[in-house]
């Protein structure tokens, strides 16, 4: 495996393969990774002969108050690990690489709509930075597929959006949740959690869980569902930021007999902010 810091190297490196015939993968992280980000690697190379994953900590996506300055930064195990996993190529840029000028001043890509809604409600800047972000990395790597998971569910249709609405040629694959053994959804973020709370977050999956039966089951009235769902995450001990019953696809309110519908929360466990979907039809 190569890592490369410069745009110049990723490029070349990039190239040599295009000139080659061969289709190129991608897999955009913030490192700290863990079996959720090898997963979509695994899948990245049976998608194309070549494989790149980027890490960068993107200061655009973090609000003001956000955890970026503290976000776990694990460069040389990173690289030890999508090494194993048989990745051709780690893209990591230093910020001014990406951003050479104030942020005021950039151009920036905004997906409206989606990103105002469930996460964006309460991080008004977090979806256009991802936007800003994902463009600028297809644009570098210029990758014939780009994978993406399933567990940040409205992240992944905002790139699905981006990337019909600017044209840009890249399939977007979307991977399963990968999750503990007691069903914790993987997040870097879990990290942040103490062993106290560390029994406590699987209470998240389990409350989504019984709510997506309680549907399955004829029960209809949202409100009240996502009303108990909130009311059980604060009896464990969450601060509940939404739990919400939203179509899958445009994540509106689900009418009649939608194809696909989902349910979605983030909630507040110490200083992790955890979020979590499921499938409910
Ligand atoms: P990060 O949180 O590092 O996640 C990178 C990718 O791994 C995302 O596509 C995310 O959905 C996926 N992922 C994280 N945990 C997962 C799990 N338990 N199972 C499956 N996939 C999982 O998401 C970002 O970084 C950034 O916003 C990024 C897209 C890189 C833009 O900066």
């Amino acid at each position: 495996m190569q890592t490369v810091h410069h745009i110049a190297e990723l490029r070349a490196q990039v190239a040599a393969w295009k000139q080659a015939g061969e289709r190129v993968a991608l897999v955009p992280t913030m490192g700290n990774l863990h079996r959720g980000h090898l997963c979509l690697v695994e899948r990245a190379r049976k998608l194309a002969p070549r494989t790149v994953a980027s890490i960068f900590v993107n200061p655009t996506q973090f609000g003001p108050n956000e955890d970026f300055a503290g976000y776990p930064r694990t460069l040389a195990d990173d690289g030890r690990q999508l090494e194993a996993a048989g990745l051709d190529l780690l893209f990591a840029p230093e910020a001014t690489a990406i951003y050479p000028r104030p942020l005021a001043e950039m151009t920036q890509v905004s997906v409206p709509g989606l990103s105002q809604l469930l996460c964006g409600a309460n991080r008004p800047v977090h979806f256009g930075g991802v936007a800003t972000v994902v463009a600028k990395l297809f644009n570098l790597v210029q990758p014939d597929v780009a994978v993406f998971g399933e567990k940040d569910w409205q992240q992944l249709i905002i790139i699905r959006r981006m990337t019909a609405d600017l044209d840009l040629p890249v399939e977007i694959i979307g991977v399963p949740t990968v999750r503990e053994a007691d069903s914790l959804a993987m997040s870097s973020r879990n990290g942040y959690l103490s062993a106290e709370e560390l029994a406590i977050a699987p209470t998240l999956y389990a409350t989504l869980q019984a709510a997506v039966e309680q549907w399955r089951a004829g029960d209809r009235e949202y409100i009240a569902l996502e009303n108990a769902a909130k009311a059980r995450l604060a009896a464990a001990g969450f601060r509940p930021d939404y739990v919400e019953i939203r179509r899958a696809d445009d994540l509106q309110r689900p009418e009649g007999n939608d194809a696909e519908v989902r349910i979605f929360a983030a909630a507040w466990l110490g200083r992790a902010r955890l979020i979590d979907n499921l499938a409910i039809t």
